[in-house]
């Protein structure tokens, strides 16, 4: 479900590049449905990198890395970075200066994504909220472009006025856990409560 949600946010293109590609499940699926016509996967992992040849064995067209963030020598039209927390993945970005579309789900922090590809000059075009398995996660599509993304954007997603059961459900969790802790923020609950009107 989660592979599957993530998946589907990536555009048809020629190379996919999967940073912090672990097993390589993702780039698998990819390639399985015809997305990509051929596949880099990368990790800075050497362990995680064995585990990506062999899931993806029956692929010829792939190539592997184990480096730290995106490997120089990889040219694709569309970057995959999922999984990984928002500290991570913003430090990914910071060693990338080209223009193929970026397709990221960051595990927490997604605000610290969003502020990141607005500097890096990309313009986000999806940005989705989904659950698997009792679990919040978002995906966010993003293509070269100018963007100006006002707080509660960055926060809560770009597209936070349109209607998404998945993130009242989130935002209706997180506002209760702030309501009974004792860090009881009041700008937190404004900003969350202000969201949640657009949710109803
Ligand atoms: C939880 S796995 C995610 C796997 C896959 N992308 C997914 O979403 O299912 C995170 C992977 O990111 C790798 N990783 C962490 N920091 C990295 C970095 N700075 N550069 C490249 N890979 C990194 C880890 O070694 C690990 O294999």
């Amino acid at each position: 479900m989660r592979f599957e949600e993530i998946i589907s946010c990536v555009p048809p293109c020629e190379v996919l590049l999967e940073v912090g590609c672990d097993h390589a499940l993702l780039t698998l699926l990819a390639l399985n449905k015809g997305i990509c016509k051929s596949a880099i996967v990368s990790d800075i992992s050497d362990a995680c990198l064995s585990k990506a040849r062999e899931n993806l064995k029956s692929h010829e067209n792939c190539e592997f890395y184990v480096c730290d963030g995106i490997p120089t020598q990889a040219n694709a039209d569309c970057i995959l970075i999922c999984g990984m927390g928002g500290h991570t993945i913003e430090h990914i970005l910071s060693g990338y200066n080209g223009s193929a579309t970026l397709v990221v789900s960051p595990q927490s922090h997604a605000e610290l994504v969003r502020q990141k590809l607005a500097e890096m000059g990309y313009a986000i075009c999806i940005d989705r909220c989904f659950e698997d398995k009792g679990k919040f996660y978002d995906v966010i599509r993003a293509e070269k472009g100018s963007s100006e993304l006002d707080e509660l954007q960055i926060h809560f997603g770009v597209f936070y006025k349109e209607k998404n059961p998945c993130l009242k459900r989130k935002l209706e969790r997180r506002l209760n856990e702030l309501k009974k802790g004792k860090d009881a923020n009041a700008d937190k609950i404004k900003k969350i409560s202000e969201v949640l009107l657009w949710q109803k």
